[in-house]
């Protein structure tokens, strides 16, 4: 993270049925979302590090930080680098582990029909490796590789760099509850996912999963090594309460529950994102509500409380919006608010439908179809849909931005492997008003202002910085764009 069409098709579903008594496939035919949902993938598939697989898309970018963790004597070779820069940071990566995984478990048919399933596999094994190397050892887990700060002063492609690659690690006398429970949220969630196809592994995870949580919870403590690029400012009890709220989804052991029963603190609050998960355990914990569990009222009527903030048909609505009707709660990457609120919408939407329920805020009811219906407009607002009409996916639709402020995708391949120093890098490759030589495909940019003004400049990275947890919370949203008549 850096310092700081309009023609739109209506949604159209094609069943490709082959009608002899019995449906024999169905395929999802909504090109527009589908063409947003292949591409959103592709954009993590570019903030790949370590040892590219050869069917890696993104034909630009090539194997980097082949050593990182050496400084450490182990291994930390892969994960993600989270934005435009090159460092690894292990909260926002767990994030967007978390909630791709959340996502592949709750559109699982979505993905199938649209052939993205194997494409979002693949993006959460991605964090997944990384995270057993990085918890490799008991009571101790690797957080971030790359110095920020000399790291910044550089703009050169992974490939390329050679910034110190520094490794900071938390552990029993130094902890970091946040990052110990987001990583064992991910982990757990992500075992879900590969129960069905590789159990070994997803009992790994699982394993995992569960000593980590217990880390977490016996050594507490904020993490701040990642300030000022990911302070944790809601404190660790958000990732405390979603890592055991993953942990019982993949467990059903009474432990867990009882843990956010009698133990947990939760909070209503109107956003989601890397920091602040509240509002996702809610609506996840909803689920076991409407399955019967009466002791977890309180968390449906929290997550209606975030639904009725955010909602702008609700009386309580609050959050700020743009005059042309998208979230806007700050400049900087504001794009994973949007995409946040949409993630959340669709999962709790698709819930209410599924239990027959209903969120009310005072005198008003809202069902699904207002729920799904704020997240389309939401992510339409992204593809296209917006005052400005033009589409803030690189690479996706009318006019998308050409200056992701992004280093790999700045740098021209033809001079991949020329020697130019920090100071220079900046003349060569960042200070000039031209496009991408590369083009970032599927990364959703910061995007416009407060009054949906937008400036494509690959140094106003407020507006223009792609990150990882954007696109990870599209993924949902779009896939139940493009099959919008499979139930959940
Ligand atoms: C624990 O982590 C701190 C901070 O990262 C580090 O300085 C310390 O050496 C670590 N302790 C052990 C036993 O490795």
């Amino acid at each position: 993270m850096g310092t700081f069409a309009r023609t739109y098709a209506a949604a159209v579903v094609a069943w490709l049925a082959v009608f002899q008594g019995h449906l024999v496939s169905v395929a999802c035919h909504d090109s527009n979302y589908k063409d947003a949902l292949t591409k959103s993938i592709i954009f993590l598939e570019a903030q790949r590090s370590g040892k590219l697989p050869p069917n890696h898309r993104p034909s630009w970018r090539g194997d980097s930080a082949l050593d990182d963790g050496k400084e450490a004597n182990v291994d930390l070779v892969g994960g993600y680098y989270d934005a435009g820069d090159n460092v690894k940071y292990g909260l926002p990566m767990a994030f967007t582990t978390t909630t791709l995984a959340w996502s592949a478990i709750a559109y699982k048919s979505h993905l199938q029909a649209a052939g993205e399933l194997e494409n979002v596999r693949a993006a959460i094994r991605w964090g997944t490796d990384y995270f057993l190397k990085a918890a490799a050892r008991r009571d101790r887990l690797y957080v971030q590789v790359g110095d920020p700060v000399k790291d910044h002063e550089c703009w050169v492609r992974p490939e390329k760099m050679k910034t110190p690659r520094t490794v900071l690690q938390i552990n029993a006398s130094a902890p970091g509850t946040e990052i110990a429970a987001e990583t064992a949220a991910a982990m757990a969630a992500s075992s879900m996912v590969f129960r069905g196809t590789d159990r070994a592994y997803a009992r790994r995870l699982l394993n995992k999963a569960k000593l980590l949580f217990e880390f977490a919870k016996s050594h507490k403590g904020t993490y701040d090594g990642e300030c000022p690029f990911y302070c944790s400012y809601s404190g660790y009890n958000d990732e405390l309460l979603w890592a055991a709220a993953w942990l019982y989804h993949a467990t059903f052991k009474s432990a867990y529950l009882h843990y956010i029963k009698e133990e947990a603190v939760s909070a209503v609050v109107d956003e989601f994102n890397w920091d602040l998960k509240y509002a996702g355990v809610q609506v996840l914990l909803s689920q076991f509500f409407f399955k019967g569990d009466q002791c977890l009222k309180s968390y449906k009527d929290q997550a209606d409380s975030y639904i009725c903030s955010v909602l702008p048909e609700s009386p309580y609505f609050k959050i700020p919006m743009t005059p042309g009707g998208m979230i806007h709660l700050r400049d900087g990457a504001n794009t994973q608010y949007v995409t946040g609120a949409a993630f959340l919408f669709t999962i709790y939407g698709d819930m209410l439908q599924k239990f027959n329920q209903k969120v009310q805020c005072g005198d008003k009811q809202f069902d699904s179809t207002h729920l799904l219906a704020f997240a389309k407009q939401q992510m339409d607002y992204i593809l296209g849909k917006n005052p400005e009409g033009r589409s803030y996916m690189v690479g996706f639709g009318n006019n998308p931005p050409k200056q992701a402020h992004h280093r790999g995708a700045s740098v021209p391949v033809s001079e991949a492997n020329l020697e130019v120093g920090c100071p220079m890098s900046f003349v060569r490759w960042y200070n000039k008003d031209v496009p991408n030589p590369n083009e970032l495909t599927g990364a959703i940019l910061g995007g416009p202002d407060k009054q949906d003004h937008f400036t494509d400049l690959r140094w106003t990275s407020v507006y223009t910085e792609p990150c990882t947890y954007v696109n990870s919370q599209a993924v949902a949203p779009l896939a139940k764009l493009t099959c919008p008549s499979i139930k959940p």
